[in-house]
């Protein structure tokens, strides 16, 4: 049987290094909460069946908005954990007891956090993985010279880049793989959930991403997530 394309999206976190009282999901970014981007990226692509979206239990923002557009397609979880792994975990187990979710069937993990991810990117990941007996990830090859700093912020020494990449979201496992991996409990802290699957031994396949595909996490990222925003949906960026 061919294998279906699930998607979830882990969006119980607080936001901390935002530094502001809404959850970082939620603030406006081209006149939308961040997490409609995400959203209308994997509820529009076609190959994917549902798009899970994890909340925090104690969520006030979510109902405050009209997600209609994406019609039964979205399916809201309300079962966030304490970290980004648990999450992911709760949110894998409360899916397949809404919907039918085969062992093999692919599983896209995506940051509400990560509202650039263009259809070319998806269709990417999807195509390079699909036949893969591991699953991988989009990430893209470190371009900066990397320090390493001494206790008072000096330089201790220079590290090579070489072979080095940044992890992105989307992260493609197929379903069983990857709540055996994020089950172990040396898996809850992960960041990521390629890293679980290589506490199994295994190594996920990195496919090649580009840096618009950029995770929010201070103040100073929203102004460039409008810019590249407003270059994918043309004229002033705005949603309508
Ligand atoms: N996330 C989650 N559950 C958590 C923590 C994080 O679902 N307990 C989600 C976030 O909502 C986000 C994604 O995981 O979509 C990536 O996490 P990150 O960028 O670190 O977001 P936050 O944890 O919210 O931010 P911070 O680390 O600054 O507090
Ligand atoms: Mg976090």
């Amino acid at each position: 049987m061919m294998s279906k394309y699930f998607a979830l999206i882990p969006a119980a976190g607080s936001g901390s290094r935002m530094e502001n009282n809404l959850p970082k999901q939620y603030l406006p970014i081209a006149g939308r909460p961040m997490i409609y981007h995400a959203l209308k990226a994997l509820c529009h692509f076609p190959k994917i069946a549902s798009v899970f979206v994890v909340l925090a239990p104690h969520d006030s923002e979510w109902l405050k908005h009209d997600w209609s557009e994406f019609s039964d397609k979205l399916i809201m979880l309300n079962c966030g954990g304490t970290t980004r792994s648990m999450s992911i975990l709760n949110g894998l187990k409360a899916a397949s007891e809404k919907l039918l979710i085969g062992d093999n069937d692919w599983v896209l993990v995506h940051d509400a956090a990560r509202p650039c991810l263009s259809e070319t990117l998806l269709e990417k990941i999807v195509d390079e993985l699909t036949n893969d007996a591991v699953g991988g990830l989009l990430a893209v090859p470190l371009a900066d010279t990397l320090k390493r700093s001494n206790v008072s912020s000096r330089v201790e020494r220079t590290e090579s880049r070489k072979d080095l990449w940044q992890a992105q979201t989307p992260q493609m496992f197929r379903y069983k793989l990857l709540v055996d991996a994020l089950s172990r409990p040396s898996s809850m802290t992960m960041t990521d959930d390629a890293s679980a699957i290589e506490g199994l031994g295994l190594h996920p396949k990195l496919v090649l991403s580009d840096t618009r595909n950029l995770k929010i996490t201070y103040p100073q990222d929203i102004v460039l997530a409008e810019l590249i925003l407003r270059t994918q949906l043309g004229g002033d960026g705005e949603c309508s």
